[in-house]
């Protein structure tokens, strides 16, 4: 509920808070969790043991290093195009084999994090001088444009732990398509997402024992505090993640546990919550196989080939035009 009208906005981050704060179920997006703060957490999340996403995709890549570099390959070479690198933990595996077996590529990881990209870039010429390396600060989407560049040789587009089950399907959709407009035949998407499985194994991936996933989702409250000038009392608000199997939907939420108002001052904005009332933050979609047909196909693409873990808990799509 609001108290006044806004139209305009300095940012991206005001307008959205905003729109989601005054809409009717109330949301924020998850793509603004990702402050400095919240790139550390997303780092603790990655090493928990309850969240196997990371450690699945690991031993993926540790296992079938030789397999990529044989559908990588070609005479001229190729480049290797990280979309959300992040640290770059799991590629690092793929680096490293393919700098010791002497493989023609470059290495191009996007960031939305210039700090990220730059510890990034530091750690992989200090370890690897001779490798190739080109980083490009931006959203997925800002950066596609230089992406379609690139089209001398063979591209593999990376898009590691299940990022994109941060999307709803029709963004899903659209994303894939755009980065399918930048493809030629014979380049690669390489996409690895979390399957369905046990929902108490994944709502326990998202309601951890240490209660980092608690802090990395109340860090979007402390940053609207923080950048907006606003009185979040968060201890007030519960974490509170779900896991439909059905639609294979995980959904966080954020719960008010009292009936309190919150004065957002930047926004010249008053947000009523009413007890036990909800502000969904996030989803992480759970995929199998037919669903992520489906997806390929709406958006040009089709199944090569796919590897998956021991458990088969996650898997690693080569897609193709
Ligand atoms: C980045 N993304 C794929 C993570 C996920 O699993 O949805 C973000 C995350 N949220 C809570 N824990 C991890």
């Amino acid at each position: 509920m609001q108290t006044q009208e806004r139209t305009t906005f300095k940012t991206a981050f005001e307008q959205e808070v905003y729109e989601g704060l005054t809409a009717f179920p109330k949301y924020l997006p998850s793509k603004f969790f990702y402050d400095q703060k919240g790139d550390k957490l997303f780092q603790e999340i990655m090493a928990l043991p309850e969240y196997y996403l990371t450690g699945c995709e690991y031993d993926i890549i540790n296992a079938n290093k030789e397999q990529f570099e044989n559908l990588f390959s070609t005479e001229a070479g190729f480049d290797l195009i990280e979309l959300g690198a992040g640290d770059g933990k799991k590629t690092k595996l793929l680096l490293e084999h393919f700098v010791k077996n002497k493989v023609n590529f470059s290495y191009k990881p996007v960031d939305i994090s210039a700090d990220v990209l730059e510890e990034l870039e530091e750690s992989v010429k200090s370890t690897w001088p001779s490798l190739d390396i080109e980083t490009l600060q931006g959203t997925y989407i800002q950066v596609l444009d230089n992406i379609s560049e690139y089209n001398q040789r063979k591209k593999i587009i990376m898009l590691l732990g299940s990022n994109i089950g941060n999307l709803t399907h029709e963004q899903a959709v659209d994303f894939l398509k755009s980065i399918q407009e930048t493809m030629n035949v014979g380049d690669i998407l390489f996409m690895g997402l979390d399957q369905k499985k046990s929902p108490a194994r994944i709502l326990s991936a998202y309601k951890d024992s240490k209660g980092v996933t608690e802090a990395f989702n109340k860090n979007l409250l402390t940053r609207i505090n923080r950048e907006l000038e606003a009185d979040f009392d968060i201890e007030s608000f519960t974490h509170w993640p779900t896991y439909n199997p059905e639609t294979g939907t995980t959904k966080s939420f954020l719960v008010s546990q009292k009936q309190q108002k919150v004065h957002i001052n930047q926004l010249n904005l008053t947000v009523k919550f009413e007890a036990w009332e909800s502000i969904h933050t996030e989803i992480s979609q759970k995929y199998d196989d037919s669903t992520v047909s489906w997806l390929a196909k709406e958006a040009g693409l089709q199944i090569a080939a796919q590897f998956s873990d021991q458990k088969g808990y996650f898997k690693d799509y080569i897609l193709e035009k």
